[in-house]
């Protein structure tokens, strides 16, 4: 049975919700579209100064890592994409995911969740269960700079039975909160913290939010497998580098893991 009567995403209220800052975005909000990722990496052009964001209030064709996909019902979750320029002769953006994880863990504490976590690369877990999930796809932005769609969905009030189809165990807002925030007002406290942090990090570098990461890191000191296209890593997880590359303390000595295409499973 579809919900009909979820609170949409709006311009206006977002913006309300936004502040000083609601002129930084420009904000649209579908009632359904495919994939907000794909959509604003095919519309992601400079109209503006603004920064593009794409939501919907619900996908047809969600998806996620790994050529995973990432399901919807009417009032499920929040999703929604940003597209952030980084400048002709910026280095790769590698701790990208990082840092867009470590905005979104942000703004659930802001909400008043406890026990957030983040998962190398780019998951975020309550108390080791997921509640959201990022995904990044690079591309030319054209005059040598990269263009990066950074797509969130962030659970709010999933099906029960959507909650059993997970390895890792998945969890919702409202199971974290007795009165969860609106789409809306999720979605400005999540642009809050992706404005500064991206701005820190195209600044700065992830070096200066490298810290910041380790504190909500859910493995940290924890052995761990890397489950990876040729051969699965153990060891014990130390941390992240510099550039967000996974540190793990192998019997061979320290290894970087920098692929974000491998899955991390306590060993
Ligand atoms: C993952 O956990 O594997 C990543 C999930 C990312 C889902 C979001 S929802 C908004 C954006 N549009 C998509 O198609 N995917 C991302």
């Amino acid at each position: 049975m579809h919900r009909t009567d979820y609170e949409a995403l709006d311009a206006g209220t977002v913006a309300a919700a936004l502040g000083r800052l609601a002129d930084t975005f420009s904000l649209t909000f579908l009632a359904e579209c495919d994939s907000t990722n794909s959509r604003l990496a095919a519309h992601a052009g400079p109209v503006d100064e603004r920064i593009p964001v794409l939501g919907a209030d619900v996908q047809t064709a969600g998806r996620g890592r790994r050529g995973r996909v990432w399901q919807s019902w009417p009032g499920a979750s929040l999703t929604f994409s940003l597209a952030w320029r980084f400048a002709p002769g910026s280095p790769a953006p590698a701790g990208l995911s990082l840092v867009a994880g470590l905005a979104v863990a942000r703004a659930l504490q802001g909400l008043g969740v406890e026990g957030v976590q983040l998962k190398w690369p780019n998951d975020v877990l309550i108390h080791g269960r997921k509640l959201a999930g990022i995904l990044i796809e690079l591309s030319s932005g054209g005059g040598g700079g990269v263009l990066a769609v950074i797509g969130i969905g962030i659970n709010r009030h999933l099906p029960a039975d959507a909650k059993v189809d997970s390895s890792l165990g998945v969890i919702d807002l409202a199971e974290c909160l007795a009165s969860p925030p609106g789409p809306n007002a999720l979605l400005a406290a999540v642009l809050v913290e992706l404005h500064h942090l991206l701005s820190v990090y195209a600044d700065a570098g992830f070096e200066v939010l490298k810290g910041a990461w380790e504190q909500l890191n859910a493995f940290a000191d924890l052995p761990v497998r890397i489950l990876g296209e040729a051969e699965d890593i153990t060891g014990d997880c130390v941390g992240v580098d510099q550039d967000g590359a996974l540190l793990l303390r192998t019997e061979t000595g320290l290894q970087r893991i920098l692929s974000g295409d491998v899955s991390l499973r306590v060993a």
